[in-house]
């Protein structure tokens, strides 16, 4: 078991990797946790909040800037990379700072990992290997062909070849998480989840694109950094470990869970031009990581999960009120 003293945490403002940080703070906290974030649209400060400096150091900085990186990686024994442009409907509109960081910045951490001896857990996403047919029993597994369908999903694809391409080259201690889609605390009202729950809130319809029977194979965000911890801990040098929590859930269904625990009506919903190429279902088999790793989740109550999230968005306007009006600013452009 590798117990890691010293972890660089990029993109621990954002969604993820701020619930990641605080899983450390909390369950580990003998070990130091360096946030290296740049603070784009999706990073937040107050996403750190209340977490004790000498534990948890933030440095604002950008993953691509190899200078910076050259003062900041020594002294670590892990990267943990979150860092990434994270929303297909933005990469739609423009992927090049979806090729800067996801590409481009990937490059620069494993070339700085390598120069200083760091072990790099790279985060990924299922969407690496496209999608489903809506009506089959499919699921991805470690072995199933790269196959991205969007530009967001084709860059997070290059940077997976590029960590396996630095493990087999340059022999660097790699390690590859994909995971499914993630929901809970702190995540950006763009996402399809907070967007619905504060459109309800803000007297918004919610909106559903194109049928709104697309499935996606949703797991609370804990569970996903107690996954993450496993891997870097456990996990064999050189492999990939698929991350779910046999969440598969349709779109609507979503809609009418959130709906039901808000105590509103769900048929006040606007069906609204789908999204280019959208993929039509993601389902994950995690079969490796629960026999290998003994990892499981355990928020499995999903109805359950939907209601703590409405609940923390409730108690946390002041959070994301801000940032309301410019992000359906974007979906309005978009039509
Ligand atoms: P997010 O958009 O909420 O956060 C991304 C963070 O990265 C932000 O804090 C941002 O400021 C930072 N960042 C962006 N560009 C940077 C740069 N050039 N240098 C330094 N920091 C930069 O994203 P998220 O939803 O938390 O996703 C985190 C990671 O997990 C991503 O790699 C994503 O591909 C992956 N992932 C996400 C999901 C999901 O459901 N959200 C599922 C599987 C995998
Ligand atoms: O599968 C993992 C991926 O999950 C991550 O790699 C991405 O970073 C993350 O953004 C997420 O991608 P999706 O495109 O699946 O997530 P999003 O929240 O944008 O949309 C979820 C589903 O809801 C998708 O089928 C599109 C649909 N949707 C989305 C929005 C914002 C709507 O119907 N209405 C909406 O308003």
């Amino acid at each position: 078991v590798f117990e890691p003293q010293n972890i660089l945490v990029t993109g621990g403002a954002g969604f993820i990797g701020s619930n990641f940080v605080r899983y450390v703070a909390q369950e580990h906290p003998s070990t130091h946790v360096t946030v290296l974030d740049a603070l784009t649209y999706a990073g937040n400060r107050a996403n750190l909040e209340g977490l004790v400096p000498s534990h948890v150091e933030f440095i604002h900085g950008n993953i691509c800037d190899a200078e910076l990186l050259n003062k900041v990686v020594p002294g670590h024994d892990l990267i943990v990379h979150f860092a990434a442009e994270s929303h297909n409907d933005r990469a739609i509109e423009n992927a090049q700072p979806f090729l800067e960081t996801n590409v481009d910045g990937t490059y620069q951490l494993l070339v700085a990992a390598q120069r200083y001896g760091v072990r790099f857990h790279h985060i990924s996403t299922d969407e690496v290997f496209g999608d489903l047919p809506l009506n089959s029993t499919e699921l991805f597994t470690e072995n199933s062909p790269y196959n991205p369908s969007s530009p967001y999903a084709a860059t997070k694809a290059a940077s997976d070849h590029l960590v396996r391409a630095w493990h087999r080259t340059y022999g660097l201690y790699t390690t590859i998480s994909n995971c499914s889609n993630n929901y809970g605390p702190y995540q950006h009202v763009e996402k399809f989840i907070p967007r619905q729950i504060t459109n309800i809130l803000q007297g918004r319809a919610p909106e559903l694109y194109g049928s709104g029977l697309n499935i996606r194979d949703w797991i609370h965000v804990d569970d996903h950094s107690r996954a993450i911890w496993s891997i870097v801990t456990r996990g064999r040098s050189g492999q990939t470990y698929l991350i779910a929590a046999n969440g598969q859930t349709s779109n609507r269904e979503v809609l009418s869970l959130i709906c039901e625990a808000m105590g509103v009506r769900a048929d006040a919903v606007h069906f609204v031009t789908d999204r280019p190429g959208h993929d039509r279902r993601y389902a994950l088999d995690a079969t490796k990581i629960t026999t290998e790793l003994h990892w499981h989740p355990q928020h499995t109550d999903f109805a359950r999960g939907i209601e703590q999230t409405v609940r923390w968005y409730v108690d946390h306007r002041s959070w994301w009120e801000p940032y309301k009006a410019q992000t359906e600013e974007l979906y309005n452009h978009r039509g």
